[in-house]
């Protein structure tokens, strides 16, 4: 049996599985701290400790003693920071925390061809601008920085005892030279990191360390049970669909959105802010638009109104389209395709007659619209994809994935226990580690259970004109 561990935003998932089917999955809920505006941080020991809640959890229906092989997957971009004796120095700064936007400034003039090299521009979701942040407001803390890990390498460390990241979650920190698939000097030295901090690389499907003793009394699990390098979640939910050939392209609706198509080349696109990172296995790069609000408004909402998110879609269904209202879902700023962190969320067009299905039905329908607008900057490489795969959280509701069939102009196909995404790809990679699959059995690709096919919606079309020219209107508004 195989294990996969995710640790996300909000909440860390794990599976158990044969490799095809999921025979036991658990869940830890985690909270995201806000201490200032614009700051998004979470301490590294509540991953830990929801890791081994999760894994009591799964240990109720399953005998761990059956785990063979343990993958690792988890939210990219955050920054964990630890001193010589492996000790957390500061709460992670994560993926969606705008605080470093005046280093990222820095970084693009210190460093004008960083786009090419880190497949992307300097924005403050990734790690290395964070780092220079830390340098100037804590000096104290940077100046005790031995170890630089992202939060499922943490994880990682506190499993098998090792300092390992796989290329993937290292293609979100802006160090990676994509191309070469190393960690860039140039860029490190730009962005006050020493290169000895960073940990060693390896390939998604590697063993990069067996479970300690102490980590087995924690956990449940057997001492010694390998545990591979796995990959940041949009790699991970690639690989739980099969989408590590080129060509093979999905839609993940969680606390983050992203639309991603894997390659087998490098092809920058910077200007559109479309990531183009290594993939997490070798000789594989993906192209990747990551939307920050994902499905994400969908539970904002929800939490506003004291209903589920569930009731917030079913309500959406039952508005009257002809009176909805415009939502800018950009809670925490957005990186694709505006890369703009100043820009925050709104509704537009409210009346006297405007009630809460309204509301519900516009942030619905924003959710879909940043899809559009994703796919959009994706420009002619996203023609002649056969479909778009769908996994996360939100694609349970069909109400929603028709929303962005219609949106996109894409077939979506919605695969069974399309929910169980990243945690499910990595532990497919702990399979490969352990040589029960192969690299090339990751590119099977789950059947469909149903599809969703693109109908034209003049209204629609009429509503997303609208939701463009809004942030259009309102971008330079602080
Ligand atoms: C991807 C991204 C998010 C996080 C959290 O670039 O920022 O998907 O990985 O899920």
């Amino acid at each position: 049996m195989f294990l996969g561990i995710d640790i996300g935003t909000s909440a860390v998932k794990v599976i158990c599985t044969d490799g095809t089917a999921i025979h036991a999955s658990a869940s830890a809920d985690l909270t995201v701290q806000s201490p200032q505006s614009g700051w998004s941080e979470q301490d590294p020991h509540a991953w830990w400790a929801a890791t081994c809640t999760a894994l009591a959890e799964i240990g109720q229906t399953r005998s761990l003693s059956e785990v063979t092989a343990i993958g690792l997957s988890g939210q990219m971009h955050g920054a964990v920071l630890l001193d010589s004796a492996h000790q957390v120095l500061r709460p992670a700064i994560l993926w969606n925390d705008s605080r470093s936007i005046e280093e990222c400034a820095r970084l693009q003039e210190a460093l004008p061809e960083i786009g090419t090299i880190a497949g992307v521009l300097p924005l403050p979701g990734f790690t290395a601008p964070k780092l220079m942040w830390v340098a100037r407001q804590e000096p104290e803390v940077h100046a005790r920085i031995a170890h630089v890990l992202l939060p499922k390498d943490y994880i990682g460390l506190r499993l098998h005892g090792g300092l390992a990241t796989d290329r993937s979650d290292a293609a979100g920190t802006l160090w990676l030279d994509q191309a070469a698939r190393e960690w860039s000097g140039a860029v490190a030295e730009a962005s006050d990191t020493y290169l000895g901090w960073l940990p060693r690389l390896a390939d998604g499907h590697e063993v990069v360390g067996q479970l300690t003793a102490t980590a087995a009394t924690a956990t449940g699990l057997p001492a010694d049970v390998p545990v591979v390098a796995g990959g940041g979640d949009a790699a991970t939910g690639a690989v739980s669909l099969g989408a590590t050939e080129p060509g093979r392209g999905f839609i993940s609706l969680g606390t983050s959105g992203q639309l991603f198509v894997a390659g087998d080349a490098y092809h920058p696109n910077p200007a559109k802010f479309v990531h183009a990172f290594a993939h997490t296995v070798p000789g594989r790069w993906y192209q990747m638009a990551a939307m920050l609000n994902g499905a994400r408004p969908i539970a904002w909402l929800a939490g506003q109104l004291g209903i589920s998110a569930g009731e917030v879609v079913a309500l959406a269904e039952r508005a009257d389209a002809a009176r909805v209202p415009i939502f800018l879902p950009y809670l925490t700023g957005e990186r694709s395709p505006h890369g703009d962190p100043h820009i925050r969320a709104g509704f537009f067009g409210l009346e006297d007659s405007t009630e809460r299905a309204d509301l519900c039905r516009a942030v619905v329908e924003a959710v879909a619209f940043t899809f559009a607008d994703a796919v959009e900057s994706f420009g002619d490489s996203i023609t002649g994809l056969p479909h778009l795969a769908a996994i996360g959280g939100g694609s349970r509701s069909p109400f929603l994935l028709q929303l962005i069939a219609n949106a996109t102009g894409q077939r979506i196909g919605r695969t069974v226990g399309s929910d169980a995404g990243p945690a499910l790809g990595a532990a497919r990679l702990a399979a490969c580690g352990a040589g029960a699959m192969s690299l090339s059995d990751l590119a099977q690709e789950p059947d469909i259970a149903d599809w969703f096919e693109p109908k034209r919606v003049p209204e629609l079309e009429d509503r997303l004109r609208r939701y463009r020219a809004l942030y259009q209107a309102l971008k330079t508004l602080r």
